[in-house]
């Protein structure tokens, strides 16, 4: 029998549409793509079908509508609560796999600054912004200048995802001929890791994969070795770019640091443990991918103040070399450069929260 077609049901196949319209036209206007994305794939689809927050929030005024006239409401009763959860062990190790083919340690740097702007976008008081993958539709804003290679990665790494699946058969039952004899333990393995493939790359949402592959920047530079595992996932991608001008200036004094992350509602403390990130990249903290506390002890050790050093302006931001005249934030900075465990501890917590910052959740089934 053909299942009823509801008001909700309708709705969201008018979301869906729309989902993948704007995604064709988002493609065009992104010149600095080398080529152009692939079509939609059907995981990219049913995504867009079940994660974004418009779909989400269209779903819930039409399922109550329906229930309250008596109808089916089969949709309402099956719908699972929306709660994020941590990645499971084989979801993690093909998640692995696809970074390890899609996101280079070289990349590190702008994957880790991708997840600032797409999370610091966060506002507290108005209620909006934060971690929903909308960086990918702001990435012609001047601030966010130079992340289109990281929207690349994030890009391939799905596509990575879907090709795992697809080599195991596409993750499905039975995808897998028999391997026979000794190949059945090989075989049922990788029939786990591309189910596990199968199912991130529906799973994912755009913010997901962007709070996920921070971490793995992290890790892969020497941070951390559990952040990978500690993100949760099942935020919703929102479907229109979050309001410009609320990330820090890097001309910004600790005092107004301290406030912009406050709006995020992130601590000071949380912002001098966040700032470590700098330790990534060309800003003369240490090595470019090795993370690691040289963010504190190069504060601390003010080389642009050296008149031996070369171009000691290529050294850290205006608002990195501030941020010690601050005495909160210099307690901080003294502490992490002291102890670098206790820095990969605080970073870790801050970055958890970094990537839940004003994240709605969607439901993700069993
Ligand atoms: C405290 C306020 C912050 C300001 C004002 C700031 C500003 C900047 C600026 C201007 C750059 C240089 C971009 C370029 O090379 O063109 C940069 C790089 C970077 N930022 Fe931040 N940032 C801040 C906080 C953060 C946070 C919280 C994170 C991540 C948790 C982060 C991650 C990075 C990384 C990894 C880079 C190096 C990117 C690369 O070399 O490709 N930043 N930041």
């Amino acid at each position: 029998m053909t299942p009823r077609r509801t008001g909700a049901t309708r709705l969201v196949a008018v979301v869906a549409a729309a989902a993948a319209r704007r995604d064709d036209a988002g493609a065009a206007t992104d010149d600095d793509v080398a080529s152009q994305p692939a079509p939609l794939s059907r995981s990219a689809v049913l995504r867009r079908l079940v994660a974004p927050s418009l779909a989400a929030a269209l779903l819930a005024p039409a399922v109550a509508a329906a229930a309250a006239q008596g109808a089916t409401a089969t949709a309402a009763a099956a719908a699972p609560a929306a709660s994020p959860r941590a990645l499971r062990p084989p979801e993690l190790a093909a998640l692995r796999a696809a970074f390890a083919a899609a996101a280079p340690k070289s990349k590190a740097p702008v994957l880790l600054r991708l997840v600032f702007h797409d999370a610091g976008t966060f506002d507290r008081a108005a209620g909006d912004g934060g971690a929903n993958g909308s960086v990918r539709l702001e990435l012609d804003r001047p601030e966010n200048g130079g992340l289109k290679r990281g929207w690349r990665v994030i890009e391939a790494t799905r596509r990575e995802l879907e090709k795992q699946a697809a080599a195991s058969g596409g993750g499905g039952s039975g995808g897998l001929g028999g391997g026979g004899g000794g190949n059945a333990a090989k075989t049922a393995a990788a029939t786990t890791a591309g189910q596990a493939a199968a199912g991130l790359a529906s799973l994912l949402s755009d913010g997901d994969l962007i709070a996920l592959a921070g971490a793995h920047a992290v890790e892969v530079t020497g941070g951390p070795a559990d952040l990978l595992g500690r993100v949760r996932v099942g935020r919703a991608d929102a479907a229109t770019p979050d309001p410009a001008g609320r990330l820090p200036s890097e001309d910004s004094a600790p005092a107004a640091l301290v406030a912009a992350f406050e709006a995020m509602s992130l601590s000071a403390g949380e912002m001098v443990a966040l700032s470590g990130a700098h330790t990534l990249g060309t800003k003369g903290f240490g090595d470019p991918v090795t993370f690691d506390n040289s963010y504190y002890t190069t504060l601390l050790a003010r080389p642009w103040d050296d008149p031996k050093t070369p171009m000691p302006t290529m050294i850290g931001l205006p608002s990195d070399r501030m941020l010690p005249g601050d005495a909160r934030c210099l307690a901080a900075i003294e502490r992490y450069a002291r102890d670098q465990a206790l820095f990969f501890g605080d970073f870790s917590d801050a970055y958890v929260r970094l990537t839940e910052l004003g994240a709605s959740w969607r439901p993700l089934g069993a």
